[in-house]
């Protein structure tokens, strides 16, 4: 019989920065659900990857000294990394800047330009760099970008755009008939009200301006813009628009895109509307889930709050983090990372709930019964809550899974591992042993503890995988399958315990967070740009010495260089009606035809000189580096030519 698919996605990353725990959250999520998926006999294909073109990716290479490619292949083996030290089992990492992929958005750029869904016009418009968007005046906050906060740039260029106000209807339809598929539910509300019924605006799908990214086939300077490239990983990873569409016939729709909340809106309207217009079924499920914060609010390398996920596994373990991660932060709301919270329940939960369980249980079976699961012969009344339920949680975590509450399906397991310390107190195997009479009662204890703890493993395997094989190495069994835990009965008699080290040694609270405090003021001061060697500053001078220099905007109209003088460049430049010709040393940092129509700054009062034969009217202004390798026009903006400079 053919298993049923389950066909889960993490957003791809931007190789721009360090994967920080927040970023770490929504593919430990899916990571969960994968392996859940697969335990409970789904045909898996979890997907993640690296969305590595555009703008800002460009620009962290060039100020590198090396090629983008270069540098995203640097950053994403880091990623890869990360996934592996968080024990990520992805089925697929797809990169966008893989061949298939280029082909295939190119093909798809293509299709919709020639349906007609996609036309040339241009943009103007505010533009974040380091979100890769555009927004519209009213969308900015505080005349910032609404996403990040940070300052945007006016820009305006050749662009094409997809009408995405043809597809609105349909969308809102669809999406008022599929409650499923924005979830949360208050998610869907927002995307509704706040973007869709207001009216879309097209969508700018191209860009000149950078060159790093997917070329437009058939008009050459283009690129594709970014969400179309990244959003169609999803069905490029499948082989969509290419020869081989098994993967994709046997996957698509997927039955969950996982992403963080503030690319929702992406995710929900761009790429249904994008899918739409190539005719192939919507994703049965966008879930936007919360925003992981630490004290002070977001993380952000500049507040000095970064949680750094490697510094973490490091000092408590792989699964103490996923723990936390899974266990502590609301599924679809914000939640807070804190170290003594998180440390404080890996002591509770993890080492005292958990690990007790499995060191008391091995260890009276060591010493009762010589290591030997004892048979269960002799079974009481009381036994039959704690079996009925290790019996009843399997189907409570599937059917929280289901519905992508992960929290509650932790819960519910360790309420099972809770029931068992519980049955210890309530049973009392030691004054069980102290009795002869009482062996075979004290043996159906101990047998009902490690089937409890057999049943406990195999549904940990998903969210705390590493946990789970040290479990049942010590308990020495690999039945481990989920049908196992139909009945109670999994563990076989006589099997030779192993004990072994603690799962989570306790954890000194105070001692522990003075040395992630030291760590973090070591990382801070290691971060601060160290002080440079700069020219000494120069004697003091009055405001009437300055005010003797005048400075004024000029206009550069022509500028060509000067034979037989390598560095120089001669520029004719605008001062309200007046014509200067002024010489720069400027020709090793800009190319004649990067200045004209730029506005610059000129000391207008400066003595005339000539130059290699040429008469220089004044000065350019500059700011340089001591050594001369980075040099910039001082801008002046775009106000009229004569405006004094003070
Ligand atoms: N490249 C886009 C996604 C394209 S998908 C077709 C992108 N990349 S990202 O690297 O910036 O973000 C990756 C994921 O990390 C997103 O789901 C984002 O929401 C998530 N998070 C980034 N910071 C986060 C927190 N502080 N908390 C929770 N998730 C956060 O977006």
């Amino acid at each position: 019989m053919c298993k049923k698919t389950y066909y889960i996605t993490t957003p791809i990353y931007y190789p721009s920065t360090k994967l920080h725990i927040g970023n770490t959250y929504t593919t430990v999520a899916a990571d969960a659900l994968a392996r859940y998926k697969r335990l409970t006999g789904y045909d898996v294909m979890f997907l993640t990857g690296t969305d590595e073109h555009g703008q800002k990716i460009q620009r962290i290479a060039e100020e590198k000294g090396i090629t983008p490619k270069e540098h995203v292949d640097e950053v994403v083996a880091g990623i890869k990394e990360l996934w592996k030290l968080m024990n990520i089992g992805y089925d697929k990492f797809i990169r966008t800047t893989d061949d298939y992929h280029i082909k295939a958005v190119q093909d798809i750029f293509k299709k919709l330009y020639d349906q007609g869904d996609i036309y040339k016009s241009s943009y103007e418009g505010m533009y974040c760099t380091p979100c890769e968007s555009f927004w519209t005046e009213t969308q900015l906050v505080n005349g910032n970008c609404p996403d990040c906060g940070r300052p945007i740039e006016k820009s305006k260029e050749e662009a094409y755009f997809f009408k995405m106000s043809k597809y609105a209807d349909r969308l809102i339809e669809y999406i008022e008939t599929h409650p499923e598929f924005i979830q949360p539910e208050s998610r869907k509300n927002e995307m509704l009200n706040n973007f869709l019924r207001p009216g879309l605006q097209d969508l700018c799908v191209s860009r000149t301006s950078f060159n790093w990214g997917i070329p437009v086939t058939f008009d050459e300077g283009h690129v594709v813009y970014v969400w179309i490239d990244a959003l169609s990983n999803y069905i490029t990873a499948l082989g969509y628009g290419s020869e081989n569409k098994e993967l994709y016939e046997k996957y698509w729709p997927a039955d969950v895109h996982l992403i963080g909340k503030d690319i929702l809106r992406f995710h929900t309207i761009y790429w249904p509307i994008m899918l739409m217009a190539l005719g192939l079924p919507l994703p049965k499920q966008v879930f936007g889930h919360g925003w992981l914060l630490v004290d002070g609010g977001k993380m952000s390398k500049s507040k000095g709050n970064v949680v750094d996920p490697v510094t973490l596994v490091e000092h408590f373990g792989v699964d103490a983090v996923r723990y936390y991660l899974l266990k502590e932060i609301p599924f679809g709301s914000d939640g807070l990372f804190n170290n003594e919270i998180f440390i404080k329940k890996i002591n509770s939960d993890l080492c005292n709930d958990l690990g007790n369980l499995l060191s008391r249980t091995v260890a009276m079976i060591e010493k009762y019964f010589g290591g030997e699961v004892p048979a269960n012969s002799e079974k009481e009344a009381i036994d039959d809550e704690l079996i009925n339920l290790a019996l009843a949680t399997p189907g409570k975590v599937t059917e929280a899974i289901d519905e992508l509450r992960i929290p509650e399906a932790l819960e519910t397991i360790f309420n099972l591992i809770r029931r068992a310390n519980k049955y210890i107190d309530e049973t009392t195997p030691w004054i069980l042993a102290k009795d002869d009479a009482k062996k075979e009662r004290l043996g159906t204890v101990l047998y009902n503890l490690a089937e409890s703890l057999r049943f406990s493993s195999v549904l940990l395997a998903a969210f705390l995988p590493e946990t789970s094989e040290k479990i049942n190495a010590q308990l020495n069994t690999n039945n481990v399958s989920f049908e196992s835990l139909k009945e109670f009965n999994g563990t076989v008699v006589g099997t030779k315990v192993k004990k072994g080290e603690a799962l989570f040694p306790r954890i000194d609270v105070d001692k522990k967070l003075a040395e992630l405090e030291a760590l973090k003021e070591a990382q801070l001061a290691k971060d601060k740009p160290a002080k440079r060697e700069i020219a000494p500053i120069k004697e003091e001078i009055t405001i009437e010495d300055f005010e003797k220099i005048d400075l004024r905007v000029v206009k550069v109209l022509a500028c060509e260089p000067i034979k037989k003088a390598k560095k120089l460049l001669k520029l004719t430049v605008d001062l309200n009606g007046e014509e200067r010709q002024v010489v720069s040393g400027i020709s090793q940092y800009y190319k004649p035809e990067e200045l004209v129509g730029k506005n610059v700054v000129l000391v207008a009062n400066l003595k005339p000189v000539t130059l290699r034969g040429e008469l220089s009217q004044g000065m350019i202004l500059a700011a340089a580096t001591d050594d001369g390798s980075i040099l910039k026009l001082v801008d002046p903006g775009d106000l009229p030519t004569g405006s004094i400079v003070r």
